[in-house]
């Protein structure tokens, strides 16, 4: 949910935020700005619409020239997109980006507009502004300080002040902020990417503390003015990582470095073909005590927690449930503080209902695990035990490789418990795992398949509704789908529990109605084969998802996609693909922005 960024150094700032800004366009893309020292003048440019709007309204009115300054890309919490509302805001003395959302804005607001602020906008951010500035005798420190003991939302804020011409000011709460170090010259960021083109390294900015940059220089102190002593972090991602490389869209690139974040993945974490978490320091005392699992995550991420529900149950027979992040904060949930393991599951590590569902946790003692997919987030650093998915950066908003590393772990999740309960021998283990690693290069041979895929998506562009239907650990993998194809295209669509469709569903099946069935569950085909014919013989057009060696499906299905046989319980890591796929093509045909999709943003870090 937004991007913010800040420069000071020697090279044109406008250029370099820009820059900076088109790496985090993913965090939110309704509105763009910069506010720039021009001389000893703060010149704000912004502008609705995408950043391309705001380099146009920048070519129009002139692009700010300077060495320091402020970014903002904007996803609207509080207030429409427009001009007025966009970033940076501005008082008589400051100007500031923020990326978060103040809880606390009205009566702050109506206190200012009684010491006579005058407000342009709607947003909670203008409110910030206000309160810095109302602070502010001379000492921007001091007016940061006093201003952010009295916010009570997530903020992280990149501040400039009037006279200060070379310095940036940062400060963060429950939002995520980078310091990127360069060499005569630094940087604040939401998130990697943006400093990827100018530097690897990087300070973390933990809550409450104030960064003060200069080109040579960054001083970070507390909320009390302490000197805060910091470690440098250097991101192990390299700038072609979060590049296109040649590919349309992030979207597909990502899809296509499945095989690889897979691998990555999986296989530090098997050691002599048993699986291992010691590369995450884990050993399995630290697993043997739970009794009951409690996956909690939002979206995509919650999906593949429904995956790990249906293997865990079904191999190591230990209870798992799975929560919605933004249900389970609020319902005062039962937690069991010596026998249950939640287990946390986000690829940005940041998504803030999530990110609250860790803190209740373990505010009542029980042990929190993260799967998370970016070094030093939030979720990563607060949980007690992280397993990082090693997929790199996925800057697509809808999710796909992260997606898939997340159910990896899954796998080898269920298959430690199941040793550890008894319920699988080294044998057996041996095997599973050996059949897991045959997955990445199975995943390869289907994606080189885009031919096919474009062919169904062209008998899905034209779709008003759409049903996914699978059985067991389809139905976990139809929801995904689903989900997948709704975000980025725009068709209404469902996902259901084949055997659940004639309790209600099934009488919104009419003539050509498309209907995504997924048979990879061997044990279940012939059931989803009986469901197939019943939407069949109410007109429904079916793509059927099946392995190669399933016999007949003419009879059945309109249109057939014949994955690689595996054991049906490593099916979805090969069905998922060309649901993503599916999702993708039909998406381009129907002339979406599949890589931001309208009305969401990648980082959801307000809730
Ligand atoms: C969908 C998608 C979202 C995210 C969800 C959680 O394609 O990407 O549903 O999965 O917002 O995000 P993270 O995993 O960052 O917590």
């Amino acid at each position: 949910m937004c991007g913010i960024v800040g420069y000071i150094g020697s090279q044109n700032a406008s250029d370099i935020l820009i820059d900076g800004l088109k790496k985090l366009e993913y965090r939110g893309y309704d509105s763009a700005g910069v506010a720039v020292f021009a001389g000893n003048d703060i010149e704000v440019v912004k502008s609705k619409g995408r950043l391309a709007d705001l380099e146009k309204k920048m070519e129009e009115v002139g692009k700010p020239q300077g060495f320091c300054g402020i970014g903002h890309t904007r996803w609207a919490t509080h207030g429409e997109p427009s001009d007025i509302n966009s970033h940076p805001h501005s008082s008589a003395h400051v100007s500031l980006v923020h990326n978060g959302i103040i809880e606390n804005y009205l009566p702050l607001r109506q206190m200012l507009q009684g010491d006579g602020y005058v407000f342009q906008s709607e947003t909670d951010t203008e409110v910030v502004v206000n309160l810095i500035d109302s602070f502010y005798h001379g000492d921007p420190l001091e007016a940061i300080r006093e201003a952010v003991l009295r916010l009570e939302g997530s903020y992280a804020l990149g501040i400039i002040f009037e006279g200060e011409t070379d310095k940036v000011y940062a400060v963060r709460k429950d939002s995520p902020l980078i310091i990127g170090l360069g060499k005569g010259e630094n940087f604040i960021a939401s998130d990697i990417p943006a400093i990827l083109g100018h530097t690897r390294d990087y300070y973390l900015l933990e809550e409450g503390e104030i960064a003060v940059l200069t080109r040579d220089h960054v001083e970070i102190s507390d909320i009390y003015g302490n000197h805060v002593e910091k470690e440098v972090q250097t991101a192990t991602w390299d700038l072609e990582a979060a590049q296109k490389g040649g590919y349309p869209h992030f979207m597909l690139k990502e899809i296509h470095e499945q095989p690889t974040a897979f691998h990555n993945t999986v296989s530090p974490r098997i050691v002599d073909g048993l699986p291992n978490f010691a590369c995450d320091k884990i050993c399995d005392e630290d697993l043997r005590r739970f009794e009951r699992v409690v996956v909690v995550a939002c979206g995509t991420a919650m999906h593949s927690g429904y995956v790990g529900q249906y293997l865990i149950e079904r191999l190591a027979r230990l209870p798992v449930t799975v929560e919605i992040a933004s249900e389970f904060r609020y319902k005062n949930p039962i937690l069991n503080r010596d026998k249950d393991l939640v287990i946390i599951v986000s690829q940005s590590g940041e998504t803030a209902d999530t990110l609250a569902a860790l803190r209740l946790a373990k505010k009542q003692g029980v042990f929190v695990l993260g799967i998370v997919n970016v070094v030093g987030s939030s979720i990563a650093r607060e949980a007690d035990a992280v397993i990082y998915t090693w997929a790199g950066p996925e800057i697509a908003v809808a999710s796909t490789k992260a997606y898939t590393v997340q159910i990896s772990v899954m796998y080898l999740l269920a298959i430690k418990f199941a040793m550890l309960r008894g319920f699988a021998d080294e044998a057996f283990a041996r095997e599973y795992t050996s059949n897991l690693m045959s997955v990445e290069e199975h995943i390869a041979e289907i994606l080189k398949d885009s031919q096919s895929f474009q062919f169904y998506a062209s008998k899905l562009q034209n779709a008003h509704d759409l049903f996914y239907l699978g059985r067991g650990l389809d139905y976990a993998l139809a929801m995904e789908g689903s989900l997948k194809l709704k975000e980025i295209t725009y068709i209404h669509s469902e996902a259901y529990a084949a055997g659940e469709l004639k309790h209600g569903p099934i009488s919104l099946i009419v003539d050509g109605t498309p209907v995504i069935a997924l048979g990879t569950q061997k044990s279940l085909f012939e059931k989803m084969a009986s469901n197939i014919k019943e939407v069949k013989s109410r007109g429904a057009c079916v793509f059927l998802i099946c392995d190669d060696t399933c016999e007949n499906t003419a009879q059945i299905a309109d249109f057939v996609i014949k994955l690689p046989a595996l054991p049906e319980i490593f099916m979805p890591l090969l069905s998922v693909a060309p649901l993503q796929l599916l999702a993708y093509y039909t998406s381009i045909l129907r002339g979406c922005d599949v890589d931001k999709p309208r009305n969401l943003a990648k980082s959801v870090t307000v809730e």
